[in-house]
């Protein structure tokens, strides 16, 4: 029987499914443990994982029956594709099943900058109506917003924004002006610089690469207005924290929203002032999107342990490797 390790949390009626026809162990802390994953895994064809499990060369050299890899979500800046690759091993992903709910939490996370909201609550739970101090709160309607990355995730934002009344620019090297991401949301195309300079709101939607680590430096923050906002759901490594940190400081922006750090879990919270709002990289995790996320690797996986091509795989359909 075909045997697949679970390396961090990943339920629900298609894992059951998997259950019927294989051999499934469920492990959520293993990734804790890397010499103990690869130990483990040398017994395994399949392995499925979130974020926190990094899935690297030793390991991947370790899992010498392994025919797939899930990850249950879009970014693969934890899995080593190619060192998968060179073992034939199939790299299956979910790579647009979280997208509304991810665009939807930054457009959560504007409209809470916007009014406030987390230090509204916490004043008004405390027994407090302190209308005066949330004078001063900004409508989206009429705001620039800014996007870094227009793929999925920023062309969902983007439409869920228009409906805002707010308008859009984008910078994003890959997208054409006549692509309908462009044409659909009316996005003026600029420079990273144009974009930092006009934006009201600045909202992250680039994956993790050696090219986008540290984007996001005291430099680049400093090239925004100091009314607008950063908001960050995509990766923490994108951005530097203690330039974040100095440019909040120094009020040359407003405010930040990160779902993301550097380090997950963080060593403690980025900041504990009013004008940041952290959430602990909760974009992806509504029912919906995780009903689509793990029904989209799950039936991967099963189809590549039965001898049956993959559907969305970043690599190829099927193994490239023989295993008993
Ligand atoms: C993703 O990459 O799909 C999201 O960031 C959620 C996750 O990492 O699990």
């Amino acid at each position: 029987m075909r045997r697949i390790l679970v390396c961090e949390q990943i339920a629900g009626a298609e894992m059951d499914a998997l259950r019927e026809e294989f051999d499934v162990v469920v492990d959520p802390q293993i990734w804790k443990d890397p010499a103990k994953l690869r130990q483990t895994v040398a017994d395994f064809h399949a392995i499925m994982v979130r974020n926190q499990t990094q899935v690297d060369a030793a390991l991947i050299s370790a899992g010498s029956k392994l025919q797939v890899i899930a990850r249950a979500g879009v970014g693969l800046d934890n899995i080593d594709c190619d060192k998968a690759t060179e073992a034939g091993i199939v790299v299956v992903y979910a790579p647009e099943q979280n997208a509304i709910s991810v665009a939807e939490l930054a457009l959560g996370m504007m409209l809470s900058l916007a009014r406030m909201l987390p230090a509204a609550d916490r004043s008004a739970k405390a027994g407090k109506w302190d209308r005066q101090r949330f004078m001063g709160g900004i409508e989206l309607y009429g705001k620039t917003l800014g996007l870094v990355g227009f793929g999925r995730i920023g062309f969902l934002t983007a439409m869920r924004a228009k409906a805002m009344g707010m308008s859009i620019i984008a910078f994003d090297p890959q997208v054409s002006p006549d692509s309908i991401t462009v044409t659909e949301t009316q996005a003026k195309l600029l420079s990273l610089d144009e974009v930092l300079r006009q934006s009201d709101f600045v909202s992250c939607h680039v994956p993790e690469t050696p090219r986008t680590v540290g984007l996001f430096n005291y430099q680049r923050f400093s090239q925004m207005k100091p009314t607008a906002f950063f908001i960050n759901t995509s990766r923490g490594k994108v951005m530097d924290e203690a330039g974040l940190l100095q440019a909040l400081n120094e009020k040359r922006i407003a405010g930040a929203a990160l779902d993301v750090r550097a380090q997950e879990p963080p060593a403690g919270p980025l900041s504990e002032a009013d004008n940041v709002l952290l959430t602990p990289h909760i974009g992806a995790f509504t029912n919906e999107g995780q009903n689509r996320v793990i029904t989209c690797v799950c039936r991967d996986v099963a189809a590549v342990l039965r001898g049956e091509p993959a559907k969305n795989f970043f690599n190829f359909a099927r193994p490239k490797r023989k295993v008993d």
